[in-house]
């Protein structure tokens, strides 16, 4: 759809931003509905500023990226409950109000994302779920997890971080280096190991894999990472790091849109898109 005086503006704001795949994933689903929407990399400094600037530029939706998802909260007109527990917020959505005020909300669609990526393969509540990591993803993963009524281990490589998360999500802390002595239903990484151009990096030992029934992976270049293809080989089914960038973005669509976003248009838009950067 041509870009005229009626378009509507959304878009992502973080430092770096230009890499990111949400631009390609919501084009292609404003564009498969037919709407006069478009969605913009913006890179923010300035958290506040940049706010400001997007309220009077009659944005009505961003999405928030690294390094403003904690940041942007004090500029918020308000929040989500589940975004403030997780104190982080990555969806924005700008409500025009009488008087020429805009009135911002928050949430936060990352939890979702990872939660409606395993509930494809496996029941949440009642599972136990190994979590390797303990950063602004491990946070918002583990929060979505007991939010479903999952069990959660936290496994991170530097001890005073991860117990600092397990306390916080009131769940089980074990050193990376002590994995091998866990057992349960789901394993997920949300370190950046394995992602290009470590492509033989994984997180754990393969020979743990088979273990687990669904292993997830939130890197997504490369697509299938070497945790992902040991525990394909391993038997366990397995959930691919777009799985939950699509799912977030899903989530925000229809927050933005009121409409159900095509989901197999999006993911088509993703993959074609990593296609196109790694020739
Ligand atoms: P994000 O916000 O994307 O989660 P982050 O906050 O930088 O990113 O967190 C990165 C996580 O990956 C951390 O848990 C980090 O472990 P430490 O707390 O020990 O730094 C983990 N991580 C990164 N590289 C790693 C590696 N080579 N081995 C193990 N864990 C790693």
């Amino acid at each position: 759809m041509a870009i005229d005086g009626k378009t509507e503006l959304y878009g992502i704001i973080g430092n770096p931003v230009r890499h990111s795949l949400s631009p390609v994933m919501h084009n292609a689903g404003f564009a498969d509905l037919a709407m006069n929407r478009a969605y913009v990399p913006l890179e923010v400094k300035n958290i506040k500023e940049g706010l400001t600037g997007l309220r009077a530029l009659g944005f009505r939706g961003v999405s928030v990226t690294v390094p403003h998802k904690e940041a942007v909260i004090p500029f918020l007109d308000d929040i989500d409950p589940v975004a403030e527990k997780i104190g982080a917020v990555n969806t924005l959505v700008f409500q025009p109000r009488q008087g020429g005020q805009v009135h911002v909300h928050g949430l936060n669609t990352d939890w979702l994302g990872a939660n409606t990526a395993l509930a494809e393969k496996v029941s949440l509540a009642g599972s136990r779920i190994l979590v390797i990591g303990a950063g602004g993803s491990a946070k918002a993963v583990g929060f979505g997890l007991i939010e479903a009524g999952a069990e959660v281990i936290i496994a991170n490589r530097t001890a005073e971080s991860g117990k600092a998360l397990a306390d916080l999500l009131g769940c089980t802390f074990i050193p990376l280096a002590e994995v091998t002595n866990v057992s349960a239903d789901v394993l997920i990484n949300t370190t950046s190991v394995g992602m290009e151009p470590d492509n033989e990096g994984i997180a754990v030992p393969p020979s743990l894999l088979p273990g687990f029934s669904v292993v997830m992976d939130i890197v997504y270049a490369p697509l299938e990472t070497r945790l992902l293809r040991e525990a394909r080989a391993a038997g366990c089914q397995t959930i691919d790091g777009l799985a939950m960038l699509l799912y977030q973005g899903i989530a925000q669509f229809e927050t933005w849109t009121g409409k159900k976003a095509p989901q197999d248009v999006m993911r088509l838009a993703l993959e074609e898109e990593l296609q196109r950067r790694a020739a």
